[in-house]
């Protein structure tokens, strides 16, 4: 078993360059899946739920050649099943992206219902709902979800819940579908726009993403036949400037585009650090004892609920009491009994929690109860006095390219042991 070891206390300080977005690589990776060719897809993660991505997509028929640690050629001329693997598909949440792509694809699909962070209860009734209106038909049963459509055809869809993997799979599966679809309560995260990008540069005819309603255009085939590179990762951004802010350091924030951050960098205004912008890199730094503040997290443009652990660190160090109201997971505040554990004082309550700031915290061992509470607790290893040991470090590496080596080119001392 692997743990991190983190002696603390430090400042950041330095540079630090941010990798393409999972949450958008690993819905790309299956929109491959869609065209009749072979595209490459350059700026990915080198991360583990892109490696279980690929995976199933070789599974699925498709060849993937890698260029190089971040760009991969993806030839899915010849998809050879409709099955896919059910020990991959059942490890992550994305891989319900799978079933949107391969119905649009091949017109039928069986996967295991995904797995991926426990944050609650993640029903998945908004993507079929989508596919049902495009003239699919699912059936989930024994842990299986069989969809099969002899002929999609476009159709209204209104979300009732604004969801970030139904927009996106729902426009999957009208890519190819014939007519147009137009889906009303749309998600606007950045990665939803990303994918509608690289399928319009693959032939596909999407409009609107980024607004709240979207309109799919069904096309005959994609050709594929070009390159796309990953929009850069929000969150990972987003979690270097509050880690910039926490330790009250001093950090540049390379390749980021600072619009996708605005939540955030109000935020972090308003609890005292300073931000300077430029563009595609941020500077983030903090002199002083951050101020209290009260948050709820919300879809996009609001403030994201993939850090609200990392914003709960800063806030469990401020001066004064604050609260987070987490509005999209039943039950995201797993790690406060980790922050507890090193001298925290939150008392968490269904999905709001009080935050009684602390002048500092203390090294201990914790462990990661998901992928951002483990990005949290680094936060709160690099801040705190002593040693932290880090566990489950599975959850981090799902969604971190090189954590420990961009946190240690900020002066960090972390290392990766075996125990
Ligand atoms: C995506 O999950 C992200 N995952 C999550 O990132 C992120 O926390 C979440 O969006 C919200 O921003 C990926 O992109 C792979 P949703 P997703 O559908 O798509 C309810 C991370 O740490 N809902 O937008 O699964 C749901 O229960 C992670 O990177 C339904 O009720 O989230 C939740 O309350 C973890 N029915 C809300 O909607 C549905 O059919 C938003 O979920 C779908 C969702």
């Amino acid at each position: 078993m692997e743990k991190l070891v983190i002696s603390g206390p430090t400042s950041l300080k330095g540079e630090v360059e941010i990798s393409g977005a999972k949450n958008a690589a690993v819905a790309i990776l299956p929109a491959a899946l869609l065209i009749d060719g072979v595209c490459t897809i350059s700026n990915l993660p080198n991360i583990s739920d892109v490696k279980l991505s690929c995976e199933i997509l070789e599974a699925l028929g498709a060849k993937i050649k890698w260029i190089d640690a971040n760009t991969i050629e993806v030839d899915s001329r010849n998809i050879t099943t409709t099955q896919a693997p059910l020990n991959l598909t059942s490890q992550f949440r994305a891989s319900y992206y799978i079933i949107g792509a391969m119905l649009s694809r091949m017109g039928a699909v069986q996967v295991a219902m995904p797995g991926g962070c426990q944050l609650g209860a993640r029903p998945i009734d908004q993507h079929i709902k989508g596919f049902e209106a495009l003239g699919a038909e699912v059936v989930v049963e024994k842990g299986l979800i069989n969809a099969k459509a002899d002929k999609l055809i476009g159709g209204s869809v209104y979300m009732d819940i604004v969801s970030v993997g139904a927009t996106i799979n729902v426009m999957l599966s009208a890519v190819l579908a014939e007519g147009t679809t137009i889906i009303e309560n749309a998600a606007k995260e950045p990665h939803i726009v990303d994918v509608a990008n690289f399928l319009n540069t693959m032939g596909a005819d999407i409009r609107g993403a980024g607004t709240d309603i979207i309109k799919i255009n069904g096309v005959e085939k994609l050709t594929g036949d070009a390159t796309y590179s990953v929009v850069p990762d929000q969150i990972e951004a987003g979690t270097f400037m509050l880690a910039a802010i926490a330790s009250k350091g001093d950090v540049l924030i390379k390749n980021c585009i600072t619009k996708h951050l605005e939540s955030i960098t109000r935020k972090i205004i308003e609890v005292g650090g300073q931000i300077e912008d430029f563009g595609d890199s941020l500077r983030v730094w903090c002199d002083e004892r951050p101020k209290h503040a009260t948050i709820k997290t919300l879809p996009y443009p609001g403030f994201p609920t993939d850090l609200q652990p990392q914003m709960g660190v800063v806030l469990s160090l401020a001066d004064g009491t604050s609260i987070i109201n987490e509005s999209i997971w039943d039950s995201r505040f797993q790690y406060t009994d980790e922050l507890n554990k090193m001298g925290a004082k939150i008392n968490a309550q269904g999905t709001r929690a009080f935050f009684e700031g602390v002048d500092h915290l203390e090294g201990a061992p914790v462990y990661s109860t998901d992928l951002r509470a483990g990005a949290a607790l680094i936060i709160a290893g690099l801040v705190a006095e002593g040693e932290t040991e880090i566990y489950n470090l599975e959850h981090i590496d799902r969604g971190y390219e090189n954590i420990e080596e961009k946190f240690r080119n900020l002066g960090a001392k972390i290392k990766r042991v075996e125990e």
